[in-house]
């Protein structure tokens, strides 16, 4: 029986991936911010509930995170897969408690910082897999990345790029400097979900207007997060760009001076 830890777990296409992986036979540990939502899927879950637990973290700041770390490593020596499906969708100028736009401290910083504190458990699995969740961002080097990591002001058109990109160079760091550890990104596609609950109307009204011709189902966005987690025939670090389609893929190759670069910021601000 793996160990699959999913951020984010507790709604959307996490809690989808997490279905599917209980499914399996796995043990699932669900993260996400809203308790009640963490208690409503456990006990969506039927008898599989058994394998499952929840728990509450704020991610988008250190604290938040180091405190759920500690409470996963207490719990568990082992961690077979660890797949961050946590993200917010905000164009707006706001500010986190260590100073960092939401954005970039949930959907970037938050999946570096929790995967460097879990790496002690994921070491003990035979293949571990690191998997981030992102919007469509094929893996290339035009990004800007002067603004990393203040973002300020915020400007969406433009940061929102850099900070997916992250994910991407993240993926690639690991697979460097991790032997045996099988990391990927995984664009999810465009699924009726939470995340645009804080998003501007206007999005929100296109979505409602759109989405019943235009959306991806949930079990397509889960479909190749779960098929990663399952498998362990693919070269790591990959990017899955198509939902649905598990054998299209595009290898991660970044440069790799950009990604210490990053990784070094990275480090300086967790301290992980
Ligand atoms: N759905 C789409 O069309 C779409 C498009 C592009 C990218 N994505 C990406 O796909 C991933 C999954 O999103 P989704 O569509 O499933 O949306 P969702 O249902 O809103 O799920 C997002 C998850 O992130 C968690 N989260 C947000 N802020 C957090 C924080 N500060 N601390 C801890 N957890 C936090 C949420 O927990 P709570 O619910 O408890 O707050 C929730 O579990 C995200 O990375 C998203 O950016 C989705």
């Amino acid at each position: 029986m793996k160990t699959i830890l999913i951020s984010g777990g507790n709604s959307g296409i996490g809690l989808q991936a997490a279905r599917d992986l209980l499914a399996d036979g796995n043990r699932i540990v669900l993260v996400g911010r809203d308790p009640r939502k963490g208690q409503a899927a456990l006990a969506s879950f039927g008898t599989a509930a058994d394998r499952a637990s929840f728990l509450a973290a704020d991610l988008s700041t250190h604290d938040g995170v180091r405190a759920v770390a500690d409470r996963i490593l207490a719990e568990h020596d082992r961690i077979d897969a660890l797949v961050h499906s946590t993200g917010v969708f905000t164009s707006q100028e706001s500010r986190t408690a260590d100073g960092l736009h939401p954005f970039f401290a949930v959907n970037y910083l938050s999946r570096y910082h929790l995967t460097q504190l879990l790496l002690p458990a994921l070491r003990q699995a035979g293949r571990p897999v690191v998997l981030m969740m992102t919007a469509a961002v094929p893996p290339t080097d035009d990004a800007d990345f002067a603004r990393f990591p203040e973002f300020a002001p915020f400007d969406f058109g433009h940061d929102r790029k850099p900070i997916q990109l992250a994910n991407h160079h993240y993926a690639a760091h690991l697979t460097r400097t991790e032997p045996g550890l099988a990391a990927g990104v995984v664009n999810a596609g465009a699924a009726k979900t939470d995340i645009l609950r804080i998003a501007p109307w206007y999005m929100r009204t296109s979505a409602k207007i759109l989405g019943p011709v235009l959306f991806d189902s949930v079990e397509t966005s889960a479909h190749n997060v779960v098929e990663a987690t399952r498998r362990d025939d693919w070269q790591t670090p990959l990017y899955w760009g198509k939902p649905g389609r598990f054998e299209q893929h595009t290898p991660i190759t970044l440069n790799t001076t950009t990604t210490e670069q990053l990784m070094d910021t990275s480090h300086t601000l967790t301290g992980a």
